[in-house]
């Protein structure tokens, strides 16, 4: 099966998450491969600077659209392992992919594009349970296809997440905590951060990882548990500056969810998820359970007060758009 060689495709390569995935697996000496949407004479000059830097990488590029399936069997046919990591309003579009792997029938594993929260143990208010629920169909039908596969939960992006939450690089004086600041589940409180460059580099390990061939595994590194009010006292500490806490209680967030229209509803009701019910910890990992940092112990991944420190230098500027 996969070994350190295997030949790895990404899909959604050119997005927030895929350009982490695609340096990961090049830094991991894998033959790296791309299918991206074609250049077009509208293409926005940022992608072709992209292009660029990927065949400069040594990755290969491969243009296509999802719908061009006969393409798309040529391409799957002349690699191992599949990841994706298309935007949140594709992932039902990754049925194109099944459907273009069960022909190719070669690919010896896809991860599909999660990188959120466990979807078959946690719920949300509704328009983030329709976001859970695309991803548990993408489940059931790489199952029915029989396509070997891993499902990443990955759970909260760190520096999607603390430029949200702290700003940092600005001079705030006040930030808004989500209910009470301390998640309510009863196991562990808390929600997981997890910096992207970390969420790439365990992803390319597990997909071509044979423990990991048709499991979940859980990125929920200890040192990366944390609460809002407990990001807050330690961004505190780091910067000196004395925060106002303004709390928008649990209510109002659930009332915004069904009142702000689509697609900003989906942000309000996954702060609700991660920072109020604290889904990301709401079941305990049990011996039978993988996790990311119990298996791969060598690798060194980023604490969230490591993080914070890469912060008070040199802030990432993740784009905030619809999260999930
Ligand atoms: N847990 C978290 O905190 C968190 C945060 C963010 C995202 N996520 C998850 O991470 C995954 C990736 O999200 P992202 O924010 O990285 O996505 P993104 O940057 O919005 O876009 C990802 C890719 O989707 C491609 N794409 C868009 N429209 C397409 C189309 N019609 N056909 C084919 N490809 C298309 C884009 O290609 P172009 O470059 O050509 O447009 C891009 O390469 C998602 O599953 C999301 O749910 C999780």
């Amino acid at each position: 099966m996969a070994s350190e060689k295997s030949k790895i495709l990404i899909f959604g390569a050119t997005g927030y998450l895929g350009k982490y995935m695609v340096k990961a697996s090049v830094s991991a000496g894998h033959p790296t491969f791309v299918y991206v949407r074609p250049i077009k004479p509208n293409t926005d000059p940022s992608k072709l600077q992209l292009h660029k830097q990927f065949g400069s990488m040594g990755v290969t590029i491969f243009q296509g659209e999802l719908e061009e399936h006969e393409k798309l069997v040529d391409v799957l046919r002349q690699v191992d392992v599949v990841i994706s990591t298309v935007a949140v309003p594709q992932h039902l579009e990754q049925f194109k992919i099944i459907k273009a792997m069960e022909e190719a029938g070669n690919i010896k594993r896809f991860v599909p594009s999660e990188f959120g929260n466990e979807v078959d143990r946690v719920s949300g208010l509704p328009p983030f349970e329709a976001l859970l629920e695309n991803k548990r169909k993408v489940r059931r039908a790489t199952e029915a296809a029989g396509i070997p596969f891993t499902y990443v939960a990955a759970n909260t992006f760190a520096a999607y997440f603390v430029d949200y939450l702290l700003h940092p690089g600005e001079k705030i004086q006040e930030v808004i905590v989500y209910g009470s600041g301390e998640a309510k589940s009863t196991y562990q409180p808390y929600a997981v951060l997890n910096y992207e460059e970390d969420v790439a580099a365990y992803t390319v390990r597990a997909a071509t990882d044979e423990k990991v061939a048709n499991r979940v595994i859980v990125y929920r590194p200890p040192r990366n548990i944390v609460s809002q009010l407990d990001l807050i006292s330690a961004w505190e500490k780091k910067t000196g500056l004395t925060l106002k806490r303004t709390h928008v209680p649990e209510e109002e967030v659930i009332k915004l969810s069904e009142t702000v229209p689509f697609p900003d509803n989906i942000p309000v009701a996954i702060l609700h998820n991660v920072f109020i019910k604290g889904d990301q910890t709401s079941f305990e990992l049990t011996a039978d359970d993988l996790e990311a940092s119990r298996l791969y112990p060598d690798y060194k991944y980023t604490s969230i007060d490591e993080f914070l420190d890469i912060c008070l230098v040199a802030p990432p500027k993740p784009k905030l758009a619809v999260f999930a």
